[in-house]
């Protein structure tokens, strides 16, 4: 009855539009791998042809992606960041990539991408120059748009050094139209609302939904758990604002995946990978693939887990309550009063904690749910939003459970 009712769901999400930009990507959050936190601006190929950013490290990446199970699971965009190109323009004004790490050009990696059944991303930056220092898109959107459909690229994250914040809004939305003069579906991922909050300029949403597939907020993630909870604060923040503008079609993006890099540990790893499913966010890991360890490597490929970031709704979850160290998030799932629920325990107190709430404090509406343990796939029991429930959560972890209202899921 469950699989029934998914079905329910997926067909009411085909008929119900994107309403972000129409250029009909990311009607779920867009899930893939991205070069920069795990691997940065390390162009010395020479001494580290393994880990630089050049056209092996993305082909490496590509096939471990489809050889690991992570194309099955959905992820599909292999995204290179900063650093992939000359200093200079060629004679025509066109970008290129660095001959000697990117010896087949940036088309033939596009190429073996496809080839493999994924889909290639590209950085560039809105001003003058990308945070790296190499050449921005400041007066050559038309011919960067063109360059990178040419080359087959199938999205587009661009950045917002070295420009003129108060000309984002329409800066970024002429690169929308360039992009969509190309005829190429490119996905497209813009840094403007970050730039606009970091100069205390409220972000337009709406603009910025209608313009981008999904943009970032706030600043970098970093590899670490506290880099991890500023973001999640933020978030809580800004909640109903970013919440309302949460979509098939247009997502806020809280960053890159850190998980099975150096410093989370899988309790974190499990409580960033639940937190981002509860935003909603893409799922855009930065980590080596070819090294991860494979307890990390479940935790990316839990497919209860995806199917709650791919929920068809699109919707942002939020915070509902906040009681000692304990948080709890809650989004709404389908279109049939199905919810995630993620309890967040911040604490450091070395020894799990027993959490325990009436769901109707979580604003679940009234009525029988049955609850399962995502990270555990463990039916727990039928509870009635009146009645106690409780959890047990690891410190720096997070308890994850679906609440699916018990008239369907009995029913089987
Ligand atoms: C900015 C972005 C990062 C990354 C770097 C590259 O800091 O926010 O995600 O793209 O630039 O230089």
């Amino acid at each position: 009855m469950v699989k029934m009712l998914r079905c329910i769901v997926v067909l009411t999400a085909l008929v119900v539009s994107a309403h972000g930009l129409d250029n009909g990507l990311a009607l779920t959050p867009p899930m893939g791998w991205m070069s920069w936190e795990r691997f940065r601006c390390n162009i010395d190929c020479k001494n580290q042809p393994n880990d630089c950013i050049g056209e092996k490290l993305f082909m490496d990446m590509a096939d471990r992606m489809v050889e690991d199970g992570f194309k099955d699971a959905g992820y599909e965009y292999v995204n290179i960041d900063d650093c992939w190109d000359l200093k200079e323009r060629d004679s025509a004004g066109k970008l290129q990539a660095d001959p000697d790490r990117f010896p087949s050009g940036i088309k033939k990696l596009a190429d073996y991408v496809h080839s493999r059944g994924l889909k290639l991303g590209i950085y560039n930056d809105f001003g003058t120059k990308t945070c790296g220092g190499y050449p921005g898109s400041l007066g050559h959107l038309e011919v960067d748009a063109k360059t990178f459909a040419e080359w087959g690229v199938d999205m587009l994250k661009m950045d917002g050094c070295y420009a003129d914040v108060k000309t984002m809004p329409q800066g970024y939305s002429n690169m929308t139209k360039a992009l969509n003069a190309t005829g190429r579906p490119i996905l497209f991922s813009c840094s403007w609302p970050d730039y606009e909050r970091a100069s205390k300029i409220q972000p337009d949403y709406k603009l910025i939904a209608k313009n981008c597939n999904i943009w970032r907020n706030y600043i970098d993630i970093q590899d670490s758990w506290d880099s991890v909870l500023k973001i999640i604060d933020y978030y809580a923040q800004e909640q109903d604002t970013l919440a309302a503008v949460s979509a098939p079609g247009s997502f806020n993006d809280p960053d890159m995946l850190i998980i099975g890099d150096f410093s989370l540990s899988v309790e974190q790893a499990k409580a960033q990978m639940a937190m981002w499913s509860i935003l909603a966010a893409p799922m855009l890991m930065s980590n080596d693939l070819r090294t991860i360890s494979p307890e990390f490597r479940e935790i990316l490929l839990n497919k209860e887990v995806i199917k709650i970031n791919q929920d068809p709704s699109g919707k942002m979850g939020k915070r509902v309550m906040q009681s000692g160290n304990v948080e709890v998030w809650s989004r709404e799932l389908g279109f049939l009063d199905e919810y995630a629920l993620a309890f967040l325990n911040r604490g450091t107190e070395g020894t799990p904690l027993n959490f325990t709430v009436q769901l109707k404090d979580l604003g679940l509406r009234p009525g029988i749910y049955f609850l399962i343990e995502i990270f555990e796939d463990k039916d727990i029991a039928d509870f009635d939003t009146d009645s106690y429930f409780s959890t047990i959560i690891t410190p720096n972890g997070v308890s994850f459970i679906h609440a699916y209202p018990s008239q369907f899921y009995n029913s089987v």
